[in-house]
């Protein structure tokens, strides 16, 4: 089949958080199944220095700033960057202009492929920044050749990409008998991707299920309900997160020892005893993991474990955590985004926190797994499917005193054959895409 996956970020060029990795790792696997990819996705900064800016270009009417297209071959994946003073800026998101800049990236995506002769026979659509394209290949002024299936997976139903209807209506050329587009008179472009593609997925299946209830659904729940979604578990690349051959780190490990080895390692790098075991989060920090919870569990946790965190986001939370760490020496937190810091605190810790109010799908958990790092994760979303009691420590009530207690217990089987059995069994399970991928071509029509 040939696929366009469309994604607002894509690893190693532009990350975020997960939607990254899956952007990459799903395409990745789908091409070694021999199906032909391309992932569309924005130019940004980051990208100096490891894509041209522009080498072409785009054509595309309604664009009301210029826009051009690069390109690279790699992993048997054609990568494709729209590049523009739109994207030109030091972070991927959060200006008052965002929806105004998707939707020029969403004008631009069929026309793009149409350029490159690639005519798929799905798009693959991921969350509301790329939500517009779906109305625009039923009703827009797009090529007839582009005018293809397209599948929108949710990665998170918390955002939504709202702006001024009249706005948005102007900017796409999409008429107002398009009323899958409004959402309390506002325009809401993952609405709109919900109501027009022709599939909708989410990552996993009990998040599928949970955002077509009232609590879990974002106001978006009735419309999900009447579409239909199907929950498919994402994977990881299980070659770039290999505790045997990652370069990020200098202990590699298949075996207890070898863990050993990359656990001492973290505590001499952050000179943090040894003999305690370690509990660690990555994560961008923001309410939807569970940061609440995390200060009110810490004083407490922090009488067991060394905690290091490593994650940017809340300021407020980022000062606590500061606070936290000049006070108490077996604290560390690091602020920022750090790919190298993230692979050896995967696996140099213990344990792995994730507390989360909701989480869609979550890689963070399945990533430490393979590390032999057990997550203490609440039972919600895909931390559910992914964290059983026989490979880690979930609890279910969003409270500090539940999670205060389940890392307590968790501390008392440390070093046990319990424990030993637990680590056992996470880096035994197969957390690759070979199964989803499957699943993602049944619902491209394959
Ligand atoms: P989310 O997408 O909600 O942020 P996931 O668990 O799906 O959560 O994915 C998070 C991804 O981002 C993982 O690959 C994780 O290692 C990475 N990550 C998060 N915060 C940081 C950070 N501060 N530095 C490096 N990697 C990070
Ligand atoms: C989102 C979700 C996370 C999920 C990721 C990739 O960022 O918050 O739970 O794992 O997307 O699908």
């Amino acid at each position: 089949m040939r696929i366009a996956f469309i994604s607002s970020e894509v690893h190693p060029f532009s990350k975020s958080g997960g939607l990254a990795d899956v952007a990459s790792s799903l395409p990745i696997a789908l091409a070694a199944m021999g199906h032909e990819v391309v992932v569309v996705s924005p130019w940004y900064k980051t990208l100096k220095n490891i894509v041209p800016y522009y080498l072409w270009d785009i054509a595309a009417p309604r664009l009301s700033t210029p826009m051009g297209v690069s390109d690279k071959l790699e992993h048997g994946v054609r990568w494709v960057f729209v590049g523009g003073s739109l994207f030109d800026r030091d972070d991927y998101y959060g200006y008052s202009d965002d929806v105004y800049r998707f939707a020029q990236f969403c004008l631009a995506v069929p026309h793009v492929l149409h350029g490159l002769h690639f005519f798929p026979d799905a798009y693959h659509l991921n969350d509301w920044q790329t939500g517009l394209i779906a109305p625009l290949l039923k009703y827009g002024d797009v090529p007839d050749a582009q005018r293809r299936h397209s599948v929108l997976s949710i990665h998170n139903l918390a955002f939504h990409g709202r702006w001024n209807l009249e706005d948005v209506r102007s900017w796409t050329g999409l008429s107002d008998w398009t009323d899958g587009l409004e959402y309390n008179g506002d325009a809401n472009c993952l609405k709109a991707g919900i109501a027009y593609s022709d599939v909708i997925s989410t990552v996993s299946p009990r998040y599928a299920w949970e955002i077509t209830t009232a609590e879990g659904g974002f106001g978006l729940d009735g419309v999900l309900r009447s579409r239909g979604v199907t929950g498919i578990l994402n994977g990881i690349d299980t070659n770039y997160w290999n505790p045997s051959s990652d370069k990020h780190i200098s202990q590699q490990f298949s075996d207890f020892k070898g863990k050993e080895k990359a656990r001492v390692a973290l505590c001499q790098e952050l000179n943090l005893d040894p003999n305690r075991p370690t509990l660690a989060m990555v994560s961008r920090l923001s309410e939807q993991k569970g940061l609440s919870i995390m200060f009110g569990a810490l004083e407490e946790m922090a009488r067991d474990w060394n905690i290091v965190v490593l994650g940017s986001g809340d300021t407020g939370a980022e000062q606590g955590l500061r606070w936290f760490m000049e006070t108490r020496p077996n604290i560390h937190f690091s602020s920022g985004f750090n790919e190298p810091f993230a692979h050896r605190i995967y696996a140099g810790a213990d344990a792995f926190l994730m507390p989360s109010l909701f989480e869609p799908c979550g890689l963070s958990q399945m990533i430490s797994m393979r590390y032999g790092t057990l997550p203490i994760a609440r039972a919600v979303g895909g931390l559910l499917d992914t964290v059983p009691e026989s490979r880690g420590y979930p609890f279910w009530e969003y409270s500090s005193r539940a999670l205060a207690n389940t890392a307590s217990y968790a501390r008392s089987q440390w070093r046990t054959p319990a424990w030993e059995a637990k680590v056992l069994e996470a880096m035994q399970t197969n957390f690759s895409w070979d199964n989803a991928a499957q699943q993602y071509l049944q619902l491209y029509g394959a």
